[in-house]
């Protein structure tokens, strides 16, 4: 479920330096199955131009309310009425003064204060010089806006054109694009809290070497994110990959199994759904060395002796809260065959209510999957899709059974 396909948008540009921004939140808006009509005020123009944005979304620009293109001459009416959602970015400071005053001198606030107020949201991202964005008048015109049901992004911090540092920049597209599906998701998991573990773990031999497997942590984050755009509170432990944090989500990094243990020891006592998609190491090395292990002369190799790490999943699942059904547990079984009846035995091992298989081998490292769900009732099957769409069917999956 793409929750951008198939719908319309209007993109605004007012004037700022992130319009160079605006030009790639075009192209993953489209690549994410929208339709995407530009409006451009004067001021945008100086910084981006319309011939870019035409190429950009196929469709030519409207940048005036006196277009001779509408037969009615009433390009406010037009673009508004036939939106999903009006989405202004950059929004200026003017640009959001002048949304708050209601004031209509050109095309783009003219739409926005003749849009059916109930029917089409509009969404603006903030972008301009940290001052700016600090300054009362800004604060004050943002909280009246969001007063007003207008949906007022965060914005970015760091540097700024201007060469100063801190808040007011836009986020970035893929944010922007983040939020989006986020806006148009069902909130089926509004109110709960969810805790999903993913990635691997490394297991130290010295401090230079050490155990670990190929699991990305791509089907937890993307589990993670698809919660989040639900309208969960969301938690995820990370063992070592190399993923952006989906947006909205809190993280925290561990490294070994037992260290995941203990923040999922710490965290999970709020949660009402743990989800765990980690592929923690089965075994540790029993010492770990201090010092890297050198090589011997006479060619003798180390001898290393494993001991076995906490079953994390099984240790929550029989805690009094799993129990008694105020934690929803969902375990993940990675196999190279006979999938059923491996993550059939494994649902009744760690006594779990849904246990989601998957074949390692062929998905380890990928950006897509097929899951085989498993619970009391039997198997459904969620054939090959991106890892995002089978974890937004997963949520729901889980959201039905809660
Ligand atoms: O036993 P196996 O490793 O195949 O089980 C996989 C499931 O158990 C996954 O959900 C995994 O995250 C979880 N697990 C765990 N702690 C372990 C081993 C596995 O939480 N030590």
């Amino acid at each position: 479920m793409n929750t951008l396909a198939g719908k319309h948008l209007v993109l605004g540009l007012s004037g700022g330096i992130a319009c160079f921004k605006a030009a790639e939140l075009c192209r993953a808006l489209i690549k994410a199955g929208a339709s995407v009509q530009v409006v451009m005020t004067d001021a945008a123009e100086h910084f981006m131009t319309a011939v870019t944005m035409q190429a950009l979304s196929g469709r030519a620009v409207y940048t005036s309310q006196w277009d001779a293109r509408e037969a009615n001459n009433m390009a406010h009416i037009n673009l508004s009425r036939e939106a999903d959602a009006i989405v202004v970015a950059p929004a200026s400071a003017d640009f959001l003064a002048k949304l708050l005053h209601g004031r209509a001198d050109d095309l783009l606030s003219l739409m926005c204060l003749a849009r059916p107020i109930d029917k089409v949201p509009l969404i603006v991202a903030p972008a301009m010089n940290r001052e700016m964005w600090a300054n009362p008048a800004t604060q004050r015109n943002v909280a009246q806006l969001k007063a007003d049901c207008v949906y007022v992004l965060d914005v970015g911090q760091g540097d700024q054109a201007c060469g100063e540092t801190g808040d007011g920049r836009m986020l970035e597209a893929q944010e922007i694009l983040e939020d989006l599906q986020a806006f148009f998701a069902p909130k089926l998991l509004a109110g709960k809290t969810v805790l999903v573990t993913a990635g691997p773990t490394y297991e130290a031999i010295d401090p230079v070497r050490g155990i670990t497997n190929l699991s990305s942590g791509k089907m937890g984050f993307a589990i993670a994110r698809a919660a989040r755009q639900a309208g969960a509170d969301v938690t995820v432990i990370a063992g070592p990959v190399s993923l952006a944090t989906p947006r909205g989500v809190r993280r925290i990094d561990v490294r070994s199994a037992q260290d995941m243990f203990c923040a999922v020891q710490t965290q999970v006592t709020q949660a009402q759904i743990f989800i765990a998609t980690a592929a923690v190491a089965d075994w540790r090395p029993h010492t770990q060395a201090d010092q890297k292990i050198k090589k011997d002369a006479a060619g003798h190799t180390p001898q290393l002796a494993f001991i076995e790490n906490p079953d994390i999943l099984a240790g929550v699942a029989q805690s009094d809260r799993a129990q008694n059904g105020a934690l929803f547990c969902v375990g993940f079984a990675a196999e190279s065959h006979d999938l059923l009846a491996h993550a059939t035995a494994k649902r009744l091992r760690k006594q779990v209510p849904l246990l989601v298989g998957n074949i390692g081998p062929s998905t380890f490292g990928q950006d897509d999957n097929a899951l085989l769900l498993v619970d009391a009732l039997g198997a459904t099957e969620l054939p090959r899709a991106s890892k995002q769409d089978l974890a937004d069917e997963l949520i729901a999956e889980i959201a039905r059974r809660l």
